[in-house]
């Protein structure tokens, strides 16, 4: 049975985790023997890999989704699926079929290792596929991928999240949290370090409580375990909760030559009060003493964080908390956020639901404040040569790009091609949160 004329695009939406996942979907539909294009109306079959964090990323794919039913309507025999976290709301599935009936085939995050089965029970019944499922605890080992951002592997390490902060609607969506087996999180490294991957990135919802549901390891001797691999490349991991943050673990970072000096630490607010209600499980002077321990291991190290505004029966002097700790902080990057109610999440049904008005002025200062110290971060790298990986070509700029050890983006031109070479760049501009410079030095 051959399907090897057929043309397939994925569309993803949100974090690391569904970019990976999308690369197994895109390693399922390799092996099938269909081929990759990036514009859907190409295609034959169209994938939705979606999120639901907030209301936006939902709002996003429902609207190109639906515009593909002009699409469709002219070309019967193309196929559209669509999974990953917002079809994993309950109830979704049957909106979603009624809203876009020309939709072929529904799967969730926990059933994508099935993806190809969908495929071929739509190829060969005809019948539309809806399957989305609660989840088990095992974890499926060997789903074939398609990387598709060398020179960055990513890992994961653990799935799910135990944490039901009382905005956050991933509980419910992806499960509790499961530890994969530290042999194959290993043996995945290896293989990419040995097909000349230079920066592994381990992924979890919080990769610092990797190895509780375990029992015998824990994510400081992961840490160890893969900066023991030998080899040019560098380690990433993402992303992290304030609660798990051990001293153990800063300081198999700090000694770890291999590991980024960078950390990914979502705070999301700083007034005690709102921690409290977000169920955070961590106060304001936790973390400042979480930032004091990490800066006092490694004094560069680049923290950068989320933060939320808007949070139902926010105060101006909540917010105020919030910008005070930024200010102290000094944060390397931030994610800002205004707060999404997502429906059956605790936060989504409290009084005290702040309007919209406040919540855009209360991101625009919050924004303004982190833009300036972004800027003047990125003034210190003036004239300083630095160390980059590089990892693309930025087509529109016309230039390279790649990170410092900081999470630090520079851009620099290229006369030969330099993904995933190290090379030493000389700062020679600075803007934002970005750089630009010379090559100085290519390595191997
Ligand atoms: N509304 C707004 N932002 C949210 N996040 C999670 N849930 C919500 C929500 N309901 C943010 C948090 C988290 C990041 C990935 O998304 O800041 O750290
Ligand atoms: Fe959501 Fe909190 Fe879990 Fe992060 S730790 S995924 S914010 S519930």
């Amino acid at each position: 049975m051959a399907y090897y004329d057929k043309k397939y695009c994925i569309v993803t939406y949100g974090c690391q985790m569904n970019i990976h996942e999308s690369e197994k979907l895109g390693g399922i539909l390799a092996e099938m023997g269909f081929t990759a294009v990036n514009d859907v109306k190409l295609a034959d079959i169209v994938v939705f890999n979606t999120c639901c964090i907030r209301e936006n990323a939902e709002k996003r794919a429902e609207g190109n989704i639906g515009a593909l039913k002009k699409l469709k309507h002219a070309k019967s025999d193309m196929i559209i699926a669509v999974g990953g976290c917002m079809t994993q709301q309950k109830g979704y599935a049957e909106k979603l079929t009624d809203k876009f009936p020309f939709v072929d085939i529904v799967f969730g995050t926990h059933n994508l290792e099935d993806f190809k089965d969908f495929i071929v029970r739509r190829l060969e019944d005809k019948k539309h596929v809806i399957s989305v499922s609660d989840g088990d605890n095992r974890i499926k080992e060997g789903t074939p991928k398609l990387r598709s951002s060398f020179p960055n592997g990513w890992v994961n390490v653990n799935y799910g999240c135990n944490n039901f902060c009382s905005y956050c609607i991933v509980p419910y969506v992806r499960g509790r949290e499961k530890s994969r087996d530290m042999g194959a999180i290993l043996s995945e490294c290896q293989e990419l370090v040995d097909a000349g991957y230079k920066e592994i990135t381990l992924l979890g919802q919080n990769v610092n409580s990797y190895g509780k549901d375990l029992g015998n390891a824990d994510f400081a001797d992961l840490i160890e375990k893969v900066s023991a691999i030998e080899g040019d490349f560098r380690l990433r991991f993402m992303t992290n909760h304030p609660k798990d943050l051990s001293e153990k673990l800063i300081a198999a970072v700090a000694k770890s030559d291999k590991t980024c000096k960078s950390i990914h630490l979502p705070v999301q607010a700083g007034s005690n009060r709102i921690l409290k209600l977000m169920n955070r499980h961590y106060t304001r002077e936790d973390y400042l003493k979480e930032v004091e321990l990490l800066r006092k291991y490694m004094p560069d190290i680049a923290i950068s964080t989320d933060i939320m505004v808007g949070f139902p029966t926010e105060t101006e002097s909540d917010f105020e908390d919030t910008l005070d700790l930024v200010r102290q902080v000094k944060f390397a990057g931030a994610f800002t956020f205004v707060y999404s109610p997502r429906k059956g999440t605790p936060a989504a049904t409290m009084d005290g639901q702040i309007p919209s008005e406040i919540s855009k002025r209360r991101i625009i200062r919050l924004i303004d404040m982190q833009n300036a110290e972004n800027r003047r971060q990125s003034k210190a790298y003036l004239n300083r040569t630095i160390e980059i990986l590089c990892e693309g070509f930025d087509s529109r700029k016309g230039k390279y790009l790649g990170r410092d050890t900081y999470g630090r983006m520079a851009y620099f031109d290229g006369k030969t091609n330099l993904i995933g070479k190290f090379v030493k760049v000389k700062i020679t501009k600075t803007g934002g949160i970005s750089l630009m410079g010379e090559v100085a030095d290519i390595g191997e």
